[in-house]
């Protein structure tokens, strides 16, 4: 620790640059939509204009609308709510396409003002002459409108800008059709398509919307993969640090393979947390279980290992270790020692096959362009601009599909995985008893969740362990307690009294989970120690016998006493044996009394029968209550 020295920042700052330059001698591609003008007849024709890497293109699709060129805010800077304009089209009325020009605020700032005025989609007029670029997402600023910005946007060059902008002023109507039909080639009934990932998941909003992505696409990607729809590549980017700083400090702990492999730190400070050979190793890590998931034929399960991972070690969170990586990994039921093998040596001074081909690869070959940008998605060997987005990236893998070839997924989104069939998902699963699961199967893929069985909640990680808790959790397989019955006897480990664990009864030791052994307490010399006295085990309890035959064991206090009165006998038992003698004399008395009642009453009777005939004896001595016989 300690402030890091001028030089020290200097050669870092030289790495940096290097580590740009060792990327910089690529292609980047600019991919494009094409838009048509429809009116007025001086516009009429087909221009390029450059697809941006937010909002939703709508690949495969069209969009008509009227372009409407502010009169003031004219770039889009501020909200137009500011000035009380809306775009939203009247009833009947085309959707408006918002120009505004490049400049002062970042594109997608423009985007997020043009669509929350109602427009449908926004166009961007380059401020120079120059070829289209695509206009990308800022790192860090502007970031709370990213996620939610969906209108398409494009940028278009200064000359056509211009024009459109001439033909307003004149008055004209522009109407307009964007087109993204063409933007992806088509050319079979399968699609193969990339993505370029990264697995650091520090790097902020970023990389929480490349997890969220995950995690939504997840189900679609592999129902697509299982069915033979597509055919999909996971790929990552690293750098290699340039010769002259191998042994440098920066170039050691970013790089693997005497710097052939490096990644930026994760959290851009050398000095803590993780560093970005960690990121290199993980990359390493899930590009090797890639392979041997194709190998064994079931690519998906690379989407359930980066999805899983997020949640069980991520880097933000400090959680990331090999052995937990590991751990995902065998919950996956994969094999480990083959994706170990891949890995190879990270201090090995050699080339690691795998990561020279993801290097070669990201050098574009033909149309498609150097991938710079992360995360990128390839369709068909095209660049996917726009958001990250389910419903976008599917629609553009959906392009890639020859028309009338596509899933049907293409055509509804009704699914499911069915994943939790298999190996139950690598999810948490009760075998002792009843097959409770954690495993789901969702629309966007299996989740392991602790269940929630008759009202009575599981809580655990949903991989290795659920537990029941709360009221009612000894209902289910008894809490996971251990339990017995002998002899019509039934003890158990598990109290609803307490929220979670078990424990075992009195009379009962061990871990309550599997076991609980009785206690031999006259063995363990705990209870009946009295002189004379005979002890005898029992399952959970035992038996004392005192020696001597006026003598009484009081289990309470765990002592014989005398049952003669005598000095040592406290009050408190004569006067129970006081009171037991009352009881029992009075019940005598009273037993006496009511038989010479009923005595009595016979006597009568029969008197009384020779004078008078009496109904019904039985209903008489009925209506009378009990007690009569005590008077
Ligand atoms: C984005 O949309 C979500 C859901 O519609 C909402 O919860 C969130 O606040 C929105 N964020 C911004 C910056 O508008
Ligand atoms: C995955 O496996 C398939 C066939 O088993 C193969 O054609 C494809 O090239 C493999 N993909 C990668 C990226 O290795
Ligand atoms: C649990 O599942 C296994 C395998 O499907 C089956 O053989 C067993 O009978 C099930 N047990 C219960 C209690 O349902």
């Amino acid at each position: 620790m300690g402030r890091r020295s001028p030089a020290r920042w200097w050669r870092c700052a030289v790495l940096l640059l290097a580590l740009a330059l060792a990327v910089a001698d690529g292609r980047f591609v600019v991919e494009k939509n094409s838009l048509r003008v429809t009116s007025p007849a001086a516009l009429r024709g087909v221009y390029e204009c450059a697809i941006g890497n937010f909002g939703m293109p709508q690949y495969g699709g069209t969009m008509h609308g009227v372009v409407v060129y502010p009169k003031a805010n004219t770039k889009g800077c501020k909200p137009f709510s500011d000035s009380g304009l809306s775009f939203n089209p009247k009833s009947g009325g085309l959707p408006v396409f918002l120009l505004v020009d490049r400049g002062d605020c970042y594109f997608t700032t423009k985007g997020w003002n043009a669509q929350t005025a109602g427009a449908a989609a926004v166009l961007v007029a380059d401020d120079r002459a120059e070829p289209l670029i695509t206009m990308d997402t800022p790192e860090s600023a502007g970031k709370e409108h990213l996620e939610n910005i969906t209108v398409p946007s494009a940028l278009v060059s200064k000359r056509f800008g211009d024009d459109l902008k001439a033909a307003l002023e004149n008055g004209d109507m522009v109407n307009v059709l964007l087109d993204w039909r063409e933007s992806l080639p088509h050319p079979d009934e399968r699609v193969e398509y990339e993505f370029w990932t990264n697995s650091n998941d520090e790097c902020g909003a970023k990389c929480d919307m490349q997890m969220n992505f995950v995690r939504n696409f997840r189900g679609v990607a592999q129902v697509l993969e299982q069915r033979g729809y597509t055919q999909f590549a996971p790929h990552y980017i690293t750098w290699y640090c340039p010769e002259a700083f191998v042994l440098s400090k920066q170039c050691t702990s970013q790089c693997i393979n005497h710097g052939r492999y490096c990644a930026p730190d994760p959290e851009q400070d050398f000095t803590t947390g993780y560093d970005g050979k960690d990121v290199v190793v993980q990359n390493l890590i899930q590009i090797c279980l890639f392979k041997v998931a194709n190998e064994s034929r079931k690519p998906w399960l690379w989407w359930d290992y980066v999805h899983d991972f997020a949640i069980r070690c991520p880097m933000k969170e400090k959680k990331y270790t090999r052995d937990c990586a590991n751990g995902v990994i065998k919950s996956l039921g994969m094999d480990i020692d083959k994706i170990n093998k891949c890995v190879g040596d990270p201090d090995a001074d050699e080339d690691n096959p795998v990561l020279k081909a993801e290097q070669d690869a990201q050098i574009g070959h033909g149309s498609r362009g150097d991938v710079t940008i992360l995360p990128t998605f390839v369709v068909n060997n095209r660049q996917y601009r726009g958001k990250l987005d389910k419903r976008a990236v599917l629609r553009a893998i959906c392009s890639g599909f020859e028309e009338t070839t596509e899933p049907d997924i293409c055509l509804t989104q009704d699914i499911q995985t069915n994943q939790c069939l298999e190996n139950n998902g690598g999810c948490w699963l009760d075998h002792n008893s009843n097959n409770f699961t954690a495993c789901k199967d969702t629309f966007r893929g299996r989740v392991c969740e602790c269940p929630i069985v008759n009202g009575v909640k599981f809580v655990g990680d949903g991989y290795t362990h659920c537990e029941a808790s709360g009221v009612g959790r000894c209902q289910i397989n008894n809490g996971g307690c251990w339990k017995e019955t002998r002899n019509g006897k039934s003890v158990s480990a598990c109290s609803n009294e307490v929220a979670k664990g078990c424990k075992c009864p009195p009379g009962f030791k061990g871990d309550g989970i599997h076991s609980c052994e009785d206690i031999d307490e006259c063995k363990e010399r705990l209870f009946c120690q009295c002189k004379g006295c005979s002890c005898e085990n029992t399952w959970g309890s035992y038996e004392c016998g005192c020696g001597g035959n006026n003598m009484l064991y009081m289990r309470e206090h765990d002592t014989c006493i005398s049952k003669v009165a005598s000095s040592s006998v406290g009050w408190g038992f004569l006067w129970v044996v006081f009171f037991g003698l009352g009881f029992a004399g009075v019940g005598a008395y009273a037993v006496y009394k009511y038989r010479l009642r009923s005595y009595m009453d016979s006597e009568i009777r029969a008197i009384m029968a020779q004078y008078m005939p009496l109904e019904n004896q039985d209903t008489s001595s009925h209506q009378r209550p009990v007690e009569h016989a005590d008077i």
